[in-house]
């Protein structure tokens, strides 16, 4: 289970993060929504310390992941993948040598990684475009292989920062749904995601956090929030939902 309390974090004397308290359970997404800038990316990116938060408590399983030493954060790291707004594939190597990447250091045998590699571009659909360079790959596709890159490892965590911001709205619904299905077929994970998407995340989410200014100003089942929200920012969802669905 991941425990988040009280997380702060300023950039020279301007407080971006006013203080994240939320938990999830193994199993659960964790849906983060907000208007830009409000702290959506700092909160996913201190969950790992590709930032360093300032001041509050991470437990993930038990850990307290900000008291750990750089070769502890090493080995947590190989459970917890990232998943970029803007792909950050490797040009020059193949999709599967993308995917393969991030086990290349690991104790496991070529043949291991392989497998696993197959299986992965199966879940996202690509397993025939192993050998295609990113280049050759539409937005989504990259995106997918990103997606793929991040479940070889086979994380405890995974975050996924805006997969989908980065793509053609025609393409956004091919990254939305290998999300959705994974979301679905696995019961151990957590999964947390920041998008704009509403729709989807009231499919997907177990737990809604919505940002503003820093500050977590409604938390809850996507039910509850987008039905009888209590704050003007969740009144501006529910308003955009019913947009969509009018
Ligand atoms: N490395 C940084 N240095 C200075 N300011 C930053 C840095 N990263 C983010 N910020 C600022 O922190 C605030 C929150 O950023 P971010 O978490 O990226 O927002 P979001 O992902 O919700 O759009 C923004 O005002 C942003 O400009
Ligand atoms: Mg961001």
């Amino acid at each position: 289970m991941l425990k988040v309390i009280n997380l702060t974090k300023s950039y020279d004397s301007r407080q971006v993060l006013r203080g994240i308290t939320f938990d999830a359970q193994a199993g659960q997404t964790v849906v983060i929504m907000g208007p830009s800038g409000c702290g959506k990316s700092t909160t996913i990116r201190c969950l790992n310390r590709l930032t360093e938060p300032d001041g509050g408590k991470i437990l993930l399983n038990g850990i307290s992941v900000l008291e750990l030493n750089t070769e502890q954060l090493l080995k947590l790291r190989e459970k917890i993948a990232f998943v970029f707004q803007n792909f950050n594939l490797i040009e020059h190597l193949t999709v599967e040598e993308n995917v393969m990447l991030p086990l290349i250091k690991s104790d496991l045998v070529r043949q291991e990684i392989v497998t696993r590699a197959q299986q992965v571009l199966e879940q996202v659909q690509l397993a025939e475009r192993k050998n295609d360079y990113p280049a050759n790959l539409s937005g989504g596709q990259k995106q997918r292989v990103g997606i793929a890159r991040a479940l070889i490892i086979e994380p405890n965590l995974l975050l996924l920062d805006e997969p989908t911001a980065s793509l053609d709205p025609i393409l956004v619904k091919e990254v939305l749904d290998v999300i959705e299905d994974l979301t679905k077929t696995q019961d151990q994970r957590i999964v947390i995601i920041v998008t704009h998407q509403v729709a989807f995340a009231l499919k997907v989410a177990d737990l809604i956090l919505l940002l503003d200014q820093g500050q977590i100003v409604e938390q809850g089942h996507p039910e509850e929030i987008f039905s009888q929200p209590q704050s003007q920012l969740g009144q501006k969802y529910k308003q955009l939902l019913d947009y969509y669905r009018s």
